[in-house]
């Protein structure tokens, strides 16, 4: 049997998926089965004759909060079909919560055989259901930056490509994901291809000198550069890790 990377969305607009990640790298993926997707309509878990999933807010204000009963329903199934929190990470798409990066995706691409993500929209979901899952199934409450979205649909998408490029199999050279950025904490240095000159700018002498060794040191430079003048947050990090005096 295939060992297939499961996703599971709980969406209120499920035709959103896989939408761009039905295309390159990650289509191709889809098709021949390295990952998996299935999307969970919250309207279906709904209780009510008209399918109302969302209430009026208790304390006021103008917006719907999306019920508990329902959320909790839609996650529950999605437990079902995809997998346990052993297995799966939950995580709920929020500008409050613990922010995406690279690590993660790692972690969550290698360690666990997929992803349920619950998308957020409107107001929010009813912070009820979002601590239980938090408290007893490992949720995670995930940002994907400090910027408002219409809805988390956009934040899924992204956090999915981060993990699915990284799973075994996708990138045609395996090698490629350990020299870009962010891993060891550079981004990645500037790449350069033909013609040899365009307006007036030359491809640096070096890179077309065959020296693998030249090549290698002019790329780390390239990259501590960037990184240097351009995330110093990073850079602070590089630092430390790297345990480099002379900067
Ligand atoms: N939903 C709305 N904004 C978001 C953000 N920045 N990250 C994740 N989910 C969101």
């Amino acid at each position: 049997m295939k060992n297939t990377w499961k996703s599971g969305i709980i969406t209120l607009f499920p035709g959103m998926f896989p939408g761009p990640l039905q295309h390159s790298l990650a289509g191709k993926a889809l098709d021949k089965q390295i990952w998996s997707l299935d999307t969970f309509n919250i309207r279906d878990f709904s209780n009510d004759k008209h399918l109302k999933v969302d209430d009026t807010s208790y304390g006021g204000g103008e917006g719907l909060v999306i019920r508990p009963d329902v959320v909790h329903d839609a996650l529950l199934c999605a437990e079902e079909n995809i997998g346990s929190s052993e297995q799966i990470q939950f995580i709920y798409t929020s500008p409050r919560g613990k922010p995406f990066n690279q690590d993660m995706a790692k972690e969550w691409a290698s360690n666990k055989s997929g992803i349920v993500i619950l998308c957020g929209r409107y107001e929010g979901i009813d912070q009820r259901v979002i601590d239980y899952w938090s408290e007893n199934k490992n949720l995670m409450e995930v940002s994907i930056g400090d910027f408002v979205l219409s809805g988390g649909e956009t934040a899924a998408l992204t956090i999915l490509d981060a993990c699915i490029r990284l799973l075994p199999g996708v990138l045609k050279n395996e090698k490629t994901a350990s020299i870009e950025s962010f891993e060891l904490d550079l981004l990645e240095f500037s790449q350069y291809t033909k013609p040899c000159v365009w307006q007036n700018r030359v491809v640096p002498e070096v890179l077309r000198s065959g020296d693998h060794q030249k090549i290698a040191a002019w790329q780390k430079n390239s990259a501590e550069t960037i990184t240097k003048n351009r995330r110093p947050d990073l850079w602070s990090k590089y630092l430390i890790r790297t345990n480099n005096k002379n900067c």
